[in-house]
């Protein structure tokens, strides 16, 4: 539970606001590359953090985002014409009466006053840096004086080819929706269904990595998980620990990462970050990215994850731009069967991400969460929102953002599942004191260099 100003606090991002100045502080995800992929090509409607802006690629290739409206008198640039201006330079121009900018916001043509005129030096667009990493435009919309280098996650040395970056809008608030992926006791609920007991026992069931349809047995099988939180350097990491149906100690670690990453938790260990990006308070982008190629076939045995169960996925969907499409909202009741809920499927709804949709956001745009009551699997939300909270407070005291600094490995962020040994400490997953991680790194992993066969 939180007091309203809290609740306030935490989830309004708008210009001003002190979660908005904390978020400020992070290179932010703007759009998918894909988005904008050639260098001319349309420009693209981004709405961030409650900010309307158009982004652009030049024709040189560079992502220009700067302010929608122009700054004469505020026709939309989306409307505009991505081309070349004088001597050589090139960017957006009015569709009103031509005045172009480039991806600075400089300027750089203003062909409706005279040509003695030198006032194009006085007018600037808004403008904010971009950087692409991992299929992902990323931008900084801080103060400049306060500009910190990119947090490169993998992704900055991932081959073209093994770039994989989605998105999916959401219309919820964006703690919210993050809410829901660092809540480990639910994989126990919204997503079963009656036959993953049925599920045969292939020998998986001991200390060590279990087969894809194991983990759905033993999410099913212990359906009140105990939760351990650890702080670490860039938020925290947390395993929901689960008695398996030989008595065995089961835990899904994920991590949270400031100020919206989620690492989920994975067979043998994760790098692939969900992010929660508000588009403003009431919507939000769940990004999903690839900061590494690993080999995850070691140690996993059994089908794929997914193919056991019967629920579909929308991202199978998803199209050259990279963008998940909705076929499930609350405009069709997220295509809940009722027979399904009744027979086969808890929830009754048949796709995957849908399930935790129709439970983020049923719960209203921002929720009241003076009216919450929580439980001790609730744990690790209440320390996600303690430490948004904090360092909203105290980057408005003036202190540096926390995970910001040049000198992390932001690579070391990992998730982790497996079956612990009677004296194993889950808090070694997916570290570089993990053996699997070590082992791994034979292949390459902390060289960043792409596995061979991967
Ligand atoms: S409104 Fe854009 S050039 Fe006039
Ligand atoms: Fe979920």
């Amino acid at each position: 539970m939180l007091s309203t100003e809290d609740n306030e606090l935490l989830t309004r991002v708008g210009p001003g606001t002190p979660m908005g100045q904390l978020l400020r502080r992070y290179w932010t995800p703007a759009l998918l590359a894909s988005e904008a992929p050639t260098p001319g090509g349309d420009p693209v409607r981004v709405r961030l953090l409650g900010e309307d802006l158009v982004a652009f690629r030049d024709l040189n290739g560079r992502v220009g985002l700067i302010q929608e409206n122009c700054p004469h008198r505020g026709a939309s640039l989306f409307y505009g014409r991505n081309e070349a201006g004088p001597d050589g330079t090139c960017g957006l121009r009015c569709p009103y009466h031509g005045w172009q900018f480039d991806a600075d916001g400089r300027c750089i043509d203003m062909p409706s006053e005279p040509p003695t005129s030198s006032f194009k030096n006085r007018v600037t667009a808004k403008a904010y840096p971009t950087h692409e990493s991992g299929g992902i435009v990323w931008t900084y919309m801080g103060p400049p004086d306060s500009l910190t280098p990119f947090r490169d996650f993998g992704s900055d040395t991932l081959a073209p080819e093994h770039v994989q970056a989605t998105k999916m809008h959401t219309t919820c608030n964006w703690v919210q929706a993050m809410e829901g992926n660092l809540d480990t006791s639910h994989i126990s609920w919204l997503h079963q269904w009656a036959g993953a007991a049925d599920l045969p026992d292939d020998g998986s069931d001991k200390p060590g990595y279990p087969s894809n349809p194991s983990s759905w047995k033993f999410w099913l099988h212990d359906r009140a998980p105990r939760l351990e939180v650890e702080d670490t350097w860039y938020g925290f990491k947390y395993v929901g620990i689960r008695t398996t149906p030989n008595g065995n100690k089961h835990v899904r670690m994920s991590a949270f990462c400031f100020p919206y990453h989620t690492v989920i938790a994975t067979v043998p260990f994760g790098v692939r970050h969900g992010m929660f990006v508000p588009i403003d308070d009431y919507n939000t982008w769940r990004i999903s990215f690839t900061t590494r190629v690993i080999d995850n076939s070691r140690g996993v045995g059994g089908a794929p994850l997914f193919s056991v169960s019967p629920f579909k996925l929308a991202r199978a969907e998803v199209d050259g731009n990279g963008i998940v499409p909705r076929e499930y909202t609350a405009g069709n009741e997220y295509g809940i069967d009722r027979e399904e809920q009744r027979t086969t499927t808890f929830s009754g709804i048949a796709e995957f991400a849908s399930q935790d949709l129709m439970a983020t956001e049923s719960m209203g745009p921002i929720y009241d969460r003076t009216q919450e009551r929580l439980g001790t699997t609730d744990k690790a939300i209440i320390r996600m929102r303690r430490l948004l909270l904090d360092a909203a407070k105290r980057v408005a005291a003036g202190e540096q953002a926390p995970a910001t600094g040049p000198d992390h490995d932001y690579f070391e962020i990992r998730s982790a599942e497996k079956i612990l040994e009677p004296d194993e400490d889950w808090r070694l997953l997916g570290t570089s004191d993990d053996p699997l991680v070590r082992e791994m790194d034979t292949h390459g992993l902390r060289d960043r260099e792409p596995i061979a066969g991967s």
